[in-house]
């Protein structure tokens, strides 16, 4: 078990061109439940998210809304991007917007140390560029428009015009990084996740690199060139940057050298900037690669990926004001593995709602709390002498709470729920065999009555600690419940198994998750 190790981590720095959907929410929440995850282990941890707010994508829409990108910015920020992270019960440490001084102020040391390093030149870039993706586009990417475009060739991901382009700008020499890019995947065969990505990027990589584009002249919503104010630094570029300058690159060596490198959650749709050009902007500088980069599966909608151009977006509320925030997280974390996409329905979020949620873990929660204030006025009983099936319960509980950390070592979150799900079926299952209500039935099987009270009380002890970063509203109600002290967070994810209560226990006012009625 480590502890004490640093473990920074990252979600992508998202477009603040429209409101948040819950594609954007399902990033947030697996990033988070690695960072409470590491958290509870005593890692240094630190977990950054944010906005990405320049170039021509938010320049228009500010345009297109009669006022500044930045005016425009801050808005959405304060109105939609922020409250996201409340409504979903996100524990980031940090928020970067790449408005802020302190990023501009990095992004500058960044491109001047590339440019004095000699990776940088000035070149003449024609080509097409994507405004909904903000990407220079190969012809092959663009597939024939049809409706309003036909005629057109448009973005295969926007299904909209891309621009023509012809601008002189600056290069980043990054051809020539490909075979220390691979060597890179090789040697460290984590670095890309899952494998299907790793296998994609290297292929990509492997049919070789151009220089990239880094700077744009014709219009100015972005970070100046530091040694040339006549061009700003390509959205992208500058995006990347965030996860060094949010941790004082070029300004607090100190503090980057601690938290560097970092663990980067993005949704597949941009692996490649995050394991091509931003590794290679580093390797540029003599700095660390990141740590790893995990590329997750889409939510779909009708087969599509879910996205605020198509207008599929569903908001986060939809599904929280129903169901509530532990149920979301623990939803899509679970239903979907990490790393595939996923469809969601409602039904299907009903349903897992009702088994595994209400019935599965609240109601053995409510359950046991109940038979322990009925049968002994709340005092949580010592276990006697333990038979098999109380070993059982105990074997499982310590299996799982290593199968379930180990998990999340690999990033397999999904993995790490079903495991820690064996115990919420294990309980149910001793309950059912152990008949508690029957053994209160007669003095004579007292001591029996506490043994199982015991255990059972032990092993909700345990699921509450494996599930506060995943449901920690009510892991910390159950913790509170079970007379646990401190707060369930503090609780160490490695000794979970080793808890026994030894207070009293509180009934539950009411269902940990209450029934729900749900309206078509
Ligand atoms: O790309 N399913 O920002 P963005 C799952 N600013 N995840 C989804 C999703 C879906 N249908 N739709 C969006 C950008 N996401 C850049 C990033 S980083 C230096 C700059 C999530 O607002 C997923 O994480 O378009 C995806 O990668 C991200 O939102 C894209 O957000
Ligand atoms: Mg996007």
């Amino acid at each position: 078990m480590s502890t004490g190790e640093s473990f920074y981590i990252t979600t992508p720095i998202f477009y603040v061109n429209d409101v948040p959907h819950i594609g954007h929410a399902y990033t947030e929440v697996a990033a988070d439940v690695l960072a409470r995850w590491h958290r509870a282990r005593g890692d240094d941890t630190w977990f950054l998210t944010g906005t990405d707010e320049h170039g021509q994508k938010i320049l228009r829409t500010a345009t297109a809304n009669d006022t500044t990108p930045q005016a425009w910015a801050d808005k959405l920020v304060s109105e939609s991007w922020l409250p996201l992270l409340n409504a979903i019960n996100i524990s980031n440490d940090d928020f970067i917007r790449t408005t802020d001084e302190r990023h501009e102020t990095s992004v500058r040391i960044f491109l001047q140390r590339l440019f004095d390093a000699g990776h940088i030149y000035t070149g003449e870039y024609k080509g097409y560029y994507c405004v909904g993706c903000e990407e220079y586009k190969q012809l092959s990417d663009l597939v024939d428009g049809t409706g309003p475009y036909e005629g057109q060739l448009v973005c295969a991901i926007h299904s909209k015009p891309v621009e023509l382009l012809e601008e002189k700008n600056y290069f980043f020499r990054m051809s020539d990084f490909a075979d220390r890019l691979l060597a890179l995947y090789e040697e460290q065969p984590d670095f890309i996740q899952p494998e299907s990505a790793r296998n994609e990027v290297i292929s990509f990589v492997k049919r070789g690199l151009d220089d990239l584009s880094i700077s744009r002249s014709s219009f100015d919503w972005g970070v100046k060139i530091p040694w040339d104010d006549s061009h700003i630094v390509y959205v992208w570029f500058e995006a990347l940057m965030n996860y060094a300058t949010a941790v004082g690159y070029g300004v607090d060596d100190e503090l980057f050298a601690r938290r560097w490198p970092a663990t980067h959650i993005v949704g597949k749709d941009i692996l490649r900037f995050h394991a091509v050009i931003w590794p290679a902007m580093l390797l540029a500088l003599d700095e660390k690669p990141p740590a790893r980069v995990f590329g997750h599966g889409w939510l779909l909608v009708g087969g599509e990926k879910m996205s605020k151009s198509k207008l599929t977006g569903i908001a986060p509320q939809a599904i929280t004001d129903t169901f509530g925030v532990d149920a979301f997280r623990y939803y899509f974390l679970r239903a979907i593995a990490f790393g595939q996409d996923g469809s969601f329905s409602w039904e299907d979020l009903s349903a897992r709602y009702q088994a595994e949620l209400a019935n599965g873990f609240g109601n053995l929660a409510s359950r046991v709390i109940a038979m322990v204030s009925r049968y002994r006025d709340g005092a949580i009983p010592a276990a006697g002498e333990l038979t098999a099936a109380d070993e059982r319960v105990r074997t499982v509980a310590r299996e799982v709470t290593a199968t379930a950390d180990a998990a999340i070592d690999r990033l397999a979150i999904h993995e790490s729920i079903a495991a820690i799900w064996q115990l919420v079926d294990e309980l149910n299952g001793y309950i059912t065999s152990q008949e508690p209500w029957a053994l209160a039935k007669d003095p004579a099987n007292s001591g029996r009555l506490d043994t199982v009270l015991a255990t059972a009380v032990h092993g909700l002890g345990t699921l509450a600690v494996l599930l506060a970063p995943v449901i920690p509203d009510a892991a910390g109600t159950l913790w509170a419940a079970l007379g646990g002290s401190g707060a369930v967070s503090e609780q160490r994810i490695g000794s979970a198994d080793e808890w026994s209560g030894s207070g009293a226990v509180t009934p539950l006012e009411r269902p940990l998750f209450p029934r729900i009625e749900v309206t078509a």
